[in-house]
Order: C-alpha cells, then sequence, then structure tokens
C-alpha cells in the first residue's frame, strides 16, 4: 500500500527530478495577504511571484502545503463528519511554473506521474478543460491519448480557477477518477456530477491572467502553472478507499481516538471520531503556526474548531480531556514531513488541554440548558436566536456547536434571531460607553473597535506582512484618506507593529501600498487594549481605507527593544535572588535603547550588590537556553511560578515566557513571567548586560537603569576610551592608572599642606621673610599697633588660626588679614584683648568690607570676618581700618 507518507514523498521526488525546487509548506497564516483569513492553496505563497511582484531564485517549484478551510470564504466546519471529502484541514500537493514551462509540459507531467509514478490505469480517468480552451483539449488528446468524449469542456467558472476577488488566475484543467458504475453520480458537467462516482483528483491552472478588479483582467508577465492535488482524495483512490477518512493517516488518528476513550472506530461513534481526527489536525498545525485560541478573528475559528471537537469527545463520553492526548499519534503520522509539529508540542498540548478544561466547566450545563429548551420546541421548530445566543455568551458555545448539536435532531437555529441579539448586545454595550462621559476620541476608538473588532497581531514571529487599511483617524475624526505631509493614525486589519503596553515601546517603522504610497510610523499604540493605532505621516503619495498595504518593523530597533525585554526578566529575578523575594516590580520601561525597572526595595544596592546581580544575569545570557513562551490559565501560570503583578486583572488565558535555563535552588526555570512582549529567542541574543546606575525614586523604591548589546558595548567602549587617554596622559599602562592616580591624589594632599603652612609661615613672619618674628613690619597708627598682611592662595580658613598667633606676637595691638581665593577676598580682624573696649574688630571688619565691595561681618569684639568680591581693594581696606582706628582714637 502506498501509504499517505509515501505519496506525498513521491510527488516532491517526482516534480524534484523534473528540475522543480522543493520549497516548505508556508504557514497556515498568509503573511502576503491580508484579504486570506488562512492558507487554502498551494499557490498562495506564490502569489506574487506569478505577478512578478517577487523575484526567487527559482523558476519551478513543488510543494505540499497545509491548507485550512474553515472560516473566512471556503469553509467546510459545519460538514467535517458527515461527508466523505470534507476537511478542516487538508495537504494540497502542486507544482508550480514561474514563466517556464506552460500547459504541454504540465500535463505531460501530470499525465505521467499518475499513470506511471502511482499507477493509475488510464481508463479510469477523464479530463475537464474550459470550453474556450481548444488547445489544452488538444495537448490531453496527444500526451494521454484520450477520446473526445472523455475530454469533457465546461463552459462555466468550475474550469477558470480564481484565487479571490483579486490576484492571479486562469482556465484550469481538471483530473477525475471514475470509481465505477457501482457507485452513483455522473461525469463532471452532468446534472447529477455531485455524486460520489466521479472524483476530482488534481486542478492544473493556467495561471495566465491577474484580476486586479471586478472589471479588470490583465495578462501576467508570463504564462505560468499552479497546479494542486488534495493528498487525501489521492489517497484514498491510490488506496482503494472511496472516503478519505479511510486512508491510513486519517484511520490511524481515528483509531487513537477510539483508543483513548475506550470506544469503537467506528458504529454509533464513527462521525464524532472523524470530526475529533480532522479538528485534532486543523488545531494543531494552526497553533503550531502561532494562532491561538481568543475571542476574534482566526483565533475564534481556531477556537471553534476546537470546541467541537470538545463537544464530540463529551458525546462519546471522554470524561477526562482528550484532544491533548491525541497529539502523539498527530505527531507520529506528521511529525517527519512537517517538523514544526514537533517543535511546538508541547504548545499544542497545553493548549488542547486548557481550552478543554475551561471549555468543560461551562459544556456540561451549556447541553442541559439546550436539552431543556429543545424538549420544549414543536418538531419542527427552529431554537430562538435568543437561546443560541444565551449559549453563545454565558456558555462559550459558537454558533456552529449549536447547530452541530441540532443538526442530528434535524434541527436548526434562527440564525438572523441570533444575529438580533448579538446586535442588541453591541448596542447597549454602546450606550452605556455613550452615556458614560468620555472625552475626546476615546468615544471613536470604542466605535472603531466595535465595527472593526480587535487588530490580529503577528509580530511575535515576523516583521512584514500584508494589511488592509481599515481605518484612518485625522485629529478627532475618522477620514477616508490621507495625503503627503499629513499626520495620522492608521489602523489595519493585521499588523506587525508591537503597540506600546507592559512598559515595552511601540515599534516604529514604514507602511507601504502597491501604488507608491509611504507613511513613516513613529509609534505604534494600542487603543482599548485591542486595536493598533500606527501613529505618523504619509511621506509619499496617498493612503485609503481598503488599501492593501505591506507593513514593515524597523527590525534593528525591535532587535534591541526585544533584548532590553529578556534581559529585564533576567534582571529581575536575579534581583530576587541576591536582595529576597521582597523584590518586586514597580515599574518598568523597555525601550531601544535602554531599559529601566523600579523594585520595591529599601535601601539602596551595595556596589557589591550591582556587581553580582550584573554577573548573574551576564551568566544567564551565556547560558543561551531557549526562550520558551507558552498559553496557560492564570492559575496554572502561578502554580508554575510565573511572576505577575499581584492585584492585575488577567484575562482567561496569559502569555508566560520562561527563560534562563534551570534555576539554581528550585527544580524549576529561571526566570517564568506572565508577559505579553517581544523576547529574544535564546538569551545569548541579548549579547551583554552592564547596569549603568542605580538610585531612589520614591520612598523604598529603587530605580536600576541598565543596557544591553550593542548599547551596552557603546557604553563600555567609550569608558575603555576614556582609559586608554589617562592612560597615556598619566603615562603608564591602562591597568596602573588606579594605583597611579591614587599616588598623584596623595601627593597633591600632602604637598597642599606642605604649601599651606609654608604660606602661614610666610605670613606670620611679615615681609622680613619666614624667619622674622613678624611684629616688625607693625605700623603705628593713632598710638595702636597695625599688623596687617595681605595672602594670596591662602584658604580663608586658616586666617583665624593665623590671626590668633598674630596677635600673640605683636602683644598689643590690631590684626588684619586678608586671603585672595580666585580674586575674591577673605578678611578677618584680630583686636588684643587689652584694646577691645575702645576698638571693635565687629565695627572694624564692617568698615572693611565695605571698602572691598562687600557687605556686613560677623564676629566677636576680639576677633571678626567678612568677605568681598575683589581682592584688589584689599589697600583700600586696610586704608579705611586705619582711618577708623584713626577716628576712633581721636573721638
Ligand atoms: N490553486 C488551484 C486550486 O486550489 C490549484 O485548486
Amino acid at each position: 500500500m502506498q501509504t499517505a507518507n509515501d505519496i506525498r514523498r513521491t510527488f516532491l521526488d517526482y516534480f524534484a527530478k523534473q528540475g522543480h525546487q522543493i520549497v516548505e509548506s508556508s504557514p497556515l497564516v498568509p503573511r502576503n495577504d491580508p484579504t486570506l483569513m488562512f492558507t487554502n492553496a498551494g499557490m498562495v505563497q506564490f502569489k506574487n511571484v506569478f505577478t512578478g511582484a517577487e523575484q526567487r531564485p527559482y523558476s519551478r517549484a513543488t510543494t505540499s502545503q497545509k491548507c485550512v478551510r474553515a472560516g473566512g470564504k471556503h469553509n467546510d466546519l459545519d460538514n467535517v463528519g458527515y461527508t466523505a471529502r470534507h476537511h478542516t484541514f487538508f495537504e494540497m500537493l502542486g507544482n508550480f511554473s514561474f514563466g517556464d514551462y506552460f500547459k504541454d509540459d504540465a500535463i505531460h507531467f501530470a499525465w505521467t506521474l499518475v499513470t506511471k509514478e502511482f499507477g493509475l490505469p488510464a481508463d479510469k480517468l477523464l479530463v475537464t478543460v474550459h470550453s474556450s480552451d481548444e488547445e489544452a483539449a488538444g495537448i490531453w488528446r496527444k500526451v494521454a491519448g484520450l477520446s473526445d468524449d472523455r475530454i469533457i469542456r465546461i463552459p462555466t467558472d468550475d474550469n477558470f480557477w480564481r484565487m479571490g476577488d483579486t490576484g492571479p488566475c486562469g482556465p484550469c484543467s481538471e483530473i477525475f477518477y471514475d470509481h465505477g458504475p457501482s457507485i452513483a453520480g455522473g461525469p463532471p458537467g452532468s446534472p447529477d456530477q455531485d455524486g460520489d462516482r466521479f472524483i476530482e483528483i488534481w486542478n492544473l491552472v493556467f495561471m495566465q491572467y491577474e484580476q486586479l478588479g471586478p472589471d479588470n483582467l490583465v495578462a501576467l508577465p508570463k504564462p505560468s502553472i499552479d497546479t494542486g492535488m488534495g493528498l487525501e482524495r489521492l489517497a484514498a483512490v491510490l488506496q482503494g478507499q472511496h472516503d478519505n477518512y479511510d486512508i491510513d493517516l486519517m484511520r490511524a488518528l481515528i483509531v487513537a481516538s477510539a483508543d483513548a476513550t475506550k470506544t469503537s472506530p467506528d458504529g454509533a461513534h464513527a462521525v464524532s471520531h472523524r470530526v475529533i481526527a480532522d479538528h485534532l489536525r486543523s488545531s494543531s498545525f494552526l497553533i503550531a503556526d502561532g494562532v491561538l485560541p481568543s475571542n476574534e478573528g482566526r483565533g475564534y475559528v481556531l477556537r471553534r474548531i476546537m470546541r467541537r471537537a470538545m463537544r464530540h469527545a463529551h458525546m462519546i463520553g471522554a470524561t477526562e480531556p482528550l484532544m491533548h492526548r491525541l497529539v502523539s499519534a498527530l505527531v507520529q503520522q506528521m511529525g517527519d514531513a512537517y517538523p514544526e509539529l514537533i517543535r511546538a508540542r508541547a504548545l499544542i498540548v497545553e493548549t488542547l488541554k486548557l481550552e478543554e478544561t475551561r471549555f468543560k466547566q461551562t459544556l456540561d450545563r451549556g447541553l442541559r440548558l439546550l436539552g431543556d429548551e429543545v424538549g420544549r420546541l414543536g418538531e419542527t421548530q427552529p431554537l430562538a436566536g435568543e437561546v443560541a445566543f444565551k449559549l453563545y455568551d454565558t456558555y462559550g458555545f459558537p454558533l456552529d456547536l449549536t447547530q452541530d448539536v441540532l443538526r442530528s435532531q434535524g434541527r436548526t437555529v434562527d440564525e438572523a434571531g441570533f444575529k438580533a441579539s448579538m446586535d442588541e448586545q453591541r448596542r447597549k454595550a454602546r450606550e452605556s460607553w455613550a452615556g458614560s462621559g468620555e472625552v475626546g476620541t476615546e468615544k471613536l476608538w470604542y466605535e472603531i473597535k466595535d465595527e472593526l473588532g480587535a487588530t490580529e497581531f503577528f509580530g511575535y514571529d515576523t516583521e512584514v506582512a500584508e494589511g488592509k487599511v481599515t481605518a484612518i483617524v485625522k485629529g478627532d475624526a475618522r477620514v477616508d484618506s490621507a495625503t503627503a505631509g499629513d499626520e495620522v493614525l492608521v489602523v489595519v486589519n493585521q499588523t506587525p507593529f508591537y503597540g506600546e503596553s507592559g512598559g515595552q515601546a511601540g515599534d516604529t517603522g514604514v507602511i507601504f501600498s502597491a501604488e507608491g504610497t509611504e507613511f513613516a510610523v513613529s509609534d505604534t499604540q494600542k487603543k482599548l487594549g485591542a486595536v493598533w493605532a500606527h501613529v505618523g505621516t504619509v511621506t509619499k503619495g496617498a493612503l485609503k481605507v481598503g488599501d492593501v498595504v505591506e507593513l514593515r518593523v524597523d527590525s534593528v530597533r525591535r532587535s534591541a527593544i526585544r533584548a532590553n525585554h529578556s534581559a529585564t526578566h533576567l534582571l529581575h529575578e536575579a534581583l530576587r535572588n541576591r536582595l529576597g523575594d521582597h523584590v518586586t516590580q514597580k515599574g518598568s520601561l523597555v525601550a531601544p535603547e535602554r531599559l529601566r525597572f523600579d523594585i520595591s526595595q529599601p535601601v539602596g544596592l551595595t556596589a557589591e550588590d550591582i556587581a553580582a546581580v550584573e554577573n548573574e544575569v551576564n551568566r544567564r545570557i551565556l547560558g543561551n537556553s531557549e526562550v520558551i513562551t507558552r498559553l496557560m490559565s492564570p492559575d496554572e501560570a502561578r502554580a508554575e511560578g510565573a511572576m505577575a503583578l499581584f492585584g492585575e486583572k488577567y484575562g482567561d488565558e496569559v502569555r508566560v515566557v520562561s527563560m534562563g535555563g534551570a534555576h539554581d535552588s528550585a527544580d524549576r526555570t529561571y526566570s517564568v513571567e506572565l508577559c505579553g512582549g517581544t523576547h529574544v529567542r535564546r538569551t545569548g541574543d541579548i549579547g551583554v548586560f552592564k547596569i549603568v546606575s542605580e538610585g531612589a525614586v520614591a520612598a523604598g523604591v529603587r530605580r536600576i537603569e541598565a543596557l544591553t548589546g550593542t548599547g551596552a558595548k557603546a557604553w563600555l567602549s567609550e569608558r575603555d576610551q576614556w582609559l586608554s587617554e589617562a592612560a597615556t596622559v598619566l603615562k603608564v599602562k591602562p591597568d596602573e592608572v588606579p594605583a597611579r592616580v591614587a599616588v598623584l591624589v596623595e601627593e597633591r594632599r600632602k604637598m597642599e599642606r606642605e604649601l599651606a603652612d609654608l604660606r602661614r609661615q610666610v605670613a606670620l613672619s611679615g615681609s622680613a621673610g619666614p624667619k622674622s618674628d613678624g611684629a616688625g613690619d607693625a605700623k603705628d597708627v593713632a598710638g595702636v599697633k597695625v599688623a596687617a598682611r595681605v595672602i594670596d592662595g591662602l584658604p580663608a580658613k586658616d586666617l583665624k588660626p593665623m590671626a590668633d598667633a598674630l596677635k600673640a606676637q605683636i602683644g598689643s595691638g590690631v590684626v588684619v588679614l586678608i586671603a585672595g581665593n580666585e580674586g575674591k577676598a577673605s578678611i578677618v580682624i584680630g583686636v588684643t584683648d587689652d584694646l577691645t573696649a575702645s576698638l571693635s574688630a565687629v565695627e572694624l571688619v564692617r568698615v572693611a568690607a565695605e571698602a572691598l565691595g562687600g557687605k556686613g561681618g560677623g564676629g566677636r569684639p576680639d576677633m571678626a570676618q567678612a568677605g568681598g568680591p575683589d581682592v584688589a581693594l584689599a589697600p583700600a581696606a586696610i586704608a579705611a581700618i586705619e582711618q577708623a582706628i584713626t577716628a576712633k582714637r581721636a573721638g
């Protein structure tokens, strides 16, 4: 038997031999198409290659592409479980030519692969072509030798493939397999074509055009090829099965589900097992590609799929969460082909388990309510929309889950009533905020959120994505467009830009449109916690609501932010380890150029504390362990030891970021925190960590500022440069600088002391020289001995002791000492005790101060001091003192 894994391999190998590059499946969430909910065909990742907007190093490619058809335009969710060929998740095998080969080779390759490699008998096959495409019919005749009755011309869009309202497109040709007359159904194009006898297995699209708008079809630069073959269908045919769910791969999952619930895979629970097998695949692959259950957008589609499966698990009597126990069977089947399943395994298991555990709490009660309500209904009466809404709103039942429950009873839901109840609730919510007196633009943002829903954030795993402009706000009003020079806020349905929150700065970057418009984003803000507003200026062209745009985050800046955010987590843990568990986060700022972290801590950190914390963080950086992000309930997160802000309100699910490897002191990861921010992949990406300041911000709160990566490197280099310069000046090696400086400082202190001593001696000894008794130059002024000195460079504090010494030397008289320092004057006047009755030092110093251009002065009758701005006036001051003494004596 050719297993599904064999078939995938054979397909890719065959095209590789024909010169095709084997390209990995792109993620289920298309980064290059904002109008598409999930990747639903192999060509999605090549959309821009077909139109020539993107170049690849190859012109032939082959893939096995993960596809999801749930939510959005192609929605197969409702039918899964009940039909042979509906899936929410499937694999599309394809080969692609980008302006290389065209119809001839495409048909030749397909026919050879199907009949030779896979060995399908030619007489079981027939094909369709678009009725305008005689060329293709001719090639089929020539290559496959098919008779005309087995080349069916179809005049409708069934044989003209379009990606969507816009995008590459062209006529197509499909290969059908005939299961034989024992099964009901007619050939394609016939009235009973929807029967199961003729099954389409491969679609070859002859890409020739690009649909730009409703009436705008242009030729592609070069004719190209896009093909798509559902792996599950092909496997069914090759394995002689009629039902996709009977192929080896699906069967293995169904059996796993049956084993885990100790039920039979067939019989009464067959539908449920099929639903579980299919939904297990879509849920797991979506989670692996970064979608997490939520109440909006893609996350809500995932939640609907998961809850639908969980209801079926409940139906077959699973009392414990089931889905997460089936992940190993899925990994066994598909992990080789899609290693992302292995990489994301823990996240898949945890997410499934969490969702199922939580949903179990309301599922039972909701089902009971539903049972009661149905009991009251007439035989054919649909369930009231109001009840379906209550189940949705209170018990978390997505509408399609309620519909699925009712389906087996042949009942429906009044969908219009459901929608009316939903609208009514929205209206009430709007009224309650409309009346709450919000100011400025807040009301506007409520309106935008209400109308457009939450923005989808891609920024955890990409920095470039396409999005569609959904609103533009200028001043306090919504506008339809903005032109060059306009400063506006732009809302897009999905974005890789991080909106400022949790202390992490908003991203900057550029938004481009295909028409050449450029919008420079200077900040990104999260309005009402849900709507991302890109703040900035249109720098080129015009931006309109509805434009499809490419959003590019400033990647260098974002890398720096990531490093600083991860370093903040490591710092937090290192601080707790060093200082104690009383350390909690009081504030945090994560900017590209630095990080700032405030903690509760009564006293300052010592130099040793800082060094120890810094070393610890750097040790964790060098450990280069992986940074792991998971989703948990708040309780689980706390049980894991996640550091959360006390009293903070968290939603149903929290993101938990762990890093730093194993903790030294306990069996847990070093740092575990609840965090919505962006982080490095491995701690080594932080580079290096350096604390640059520590200080108080408020009573009991310390602030630490630190740098990482290139910022820290630049900071350290600058200091190194300073050190080198100092070493050059000191003429020593850099490592000798501290000792050399210490010696110099000591020498200087000594010299200053010596100099002061010397000056004192000079002052005391008068102009006669150091050895003189000093009193020799005293002058007689009206019978009073006056010794006056002006000493430049003597510290003011030395004046009084000197005045005392000089007073002792002269025995009786007045001592005047004026010191000059940096041009300013300090003056001390001493009067010997025998004279204080008639001459007051305080009075004399006032006279002197005035002469020195100053004011005031004070002290005691025997010793007083003052200052003045200009030491050059010292002689005038001395003259004034002498005059005052003369006047006093005369009086
Ligand atoms: N793109 C084509 C399809 O999805 C092959 O059928």
